[in-house]
């Protein structure tokens, strides 16, 4: 079975993007692939955030995401800094990485302009680091955005210069995971294109019922439909392609027709779409909240994970340690 390995940054509270995107998917490949889900909290160091922030940020992505599905009997879910095999395998990767070659990258550079006071070495060995995550499990499939293909290619660079220098093939050059067709695109509520983490345009897994109609019933719109059977504009496609989401086809057949023939009043369809979505996001964030109620469960299963990646992650380092010439 291949494995996948999937690096989560702790940067707040998932949202129905994130959802619908992503988590869904992450929820069916378990059942698929060798699976291997991690909270990169030593990644997240890079900008210097407090011990509180980090140490409550891991448990409430690990609630976030069983609550999605994520099951630890299937999958391997555990915090990076749980497991400092890691480490060295970092160390080693530093050695063969130049440079130039880490100075090219594009993150590094944004990030080195958003914190000119900042510029650690840590920062600057990022990819290195996140090399180190993937390839101490040998996975061969890592599903990410756009954003993280140079840091990939220095992952691919890092398995393909060790195999040539010691003349091994020990690491297998890991590939991005694309999601298929089940992975969707979900619009924001302010009219823009995506729904990301800002205000006004995002509905979070964790939002009250009473938000999340309040967030709906604010989204963007515009003066209605002007002449009969005419083409809607962005603003109205994403409040249809939302609709799409998470209601029934003959909901969104419905308002569709209102549309075409100039009835459409968005206050309906908004309500229509806010019970809809409460629908979906109501059994989520119960269970969301159980989870973060109990903080026992949570470090036991982190506990139970980080055991499993260790053991995967020692498996490698002992090769490692064996052709590169150290004692074992
Ligand atoms: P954000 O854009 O809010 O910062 P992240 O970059 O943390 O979100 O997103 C992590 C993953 O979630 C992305 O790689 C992508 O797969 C998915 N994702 C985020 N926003 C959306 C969206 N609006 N629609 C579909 N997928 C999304
Ligand atoms: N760099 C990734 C991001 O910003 C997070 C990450 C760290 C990661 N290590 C990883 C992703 C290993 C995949 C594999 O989203």
């Amino acid at each position: 079975m291949d494995t996948v390995l999937s690096g989560i940054r702790p940067t707040g509270n998932l949202h129905l993007g994130n959802y619908y995107g992503a988590v869904r998917s992450f929820v069916k490949m378990q059942y698929e692939y060798n699976c291997l889900f991690f909270i990169a909290d030593w990644h997240s160091l890079t900008t210097h955030p407090t011990p509180e922030n980090i140490q409550n940020s891991a448990r409430t992505i690990l609630a976030e995401y069983l609550a999605c599905g994520l099951d630890p009997e299937k999958a391997t879910i555990y915090v990076q800094s749980d497991v400092p095999e890691t480490l060295e395998l970092y160390l080693y990767f530093n050695m063969n990485t130049y440079l130039g070659e880490l100075g090219r990258v594009t993150t590094f550079k944004e990030k080195a302009r958003q914190q000119p006071d900042n510029v650690n070495a840590g920062l600057f060995t990022y990819p290195t680091l996140m090399a180190a995550d993937i390839l101490q499990h040998r996975a061969k499939y890592v599903p990410v955005g756009k954003d993280q293909e140079q840091n990939m290619e220095i992952a691919r660079k890092c398995a393909r210069r060790f195999n040539n220098i010691y003349k091994t093939e020990l690491f297998p050059e890991p590939q991005n995971y694309y999601f298929g067709a089940e992975a969707l695109k979900v619009p924001g509520l302010d009219g823009t294109g995506k729904m990301g983490k800002s205000d006004g345009n995002c509905i979070y897994l964790c939002d009250e019922e009473k938000v999340v109609r309040k967030k709906v019933m604010r989204a963007v719109t515009d003066n209605g439909p002007q002449a009969l059977n005419s083409e809607k504009p962005e603003v109205i496609e994403n409040l249809f392609k939302m609709m799409s989401i998470v209601s029934d086809a003959e909901t969104v057949k419905y308002f569709d027709e209102k549309w075409n023939d100039c009835t459409l009043r968005y206050g309906d369809m908004k309500k229509q779409l806010a019970e809809d979505m409460v629908k979906v996001l109501n059994p989520i964030r119960e269970r969301i909240q159980e989870f973060s109620a109990n903080t026992e469960l949570l470090d036991k299963i982190a506990r139970q994970g980080a055991e499993r990646a260790r053991e995967s992650a020692s498996a490698t380092l002992k090769e490692v340690r064996k052709i590169i010439g150290f004692r074992i």
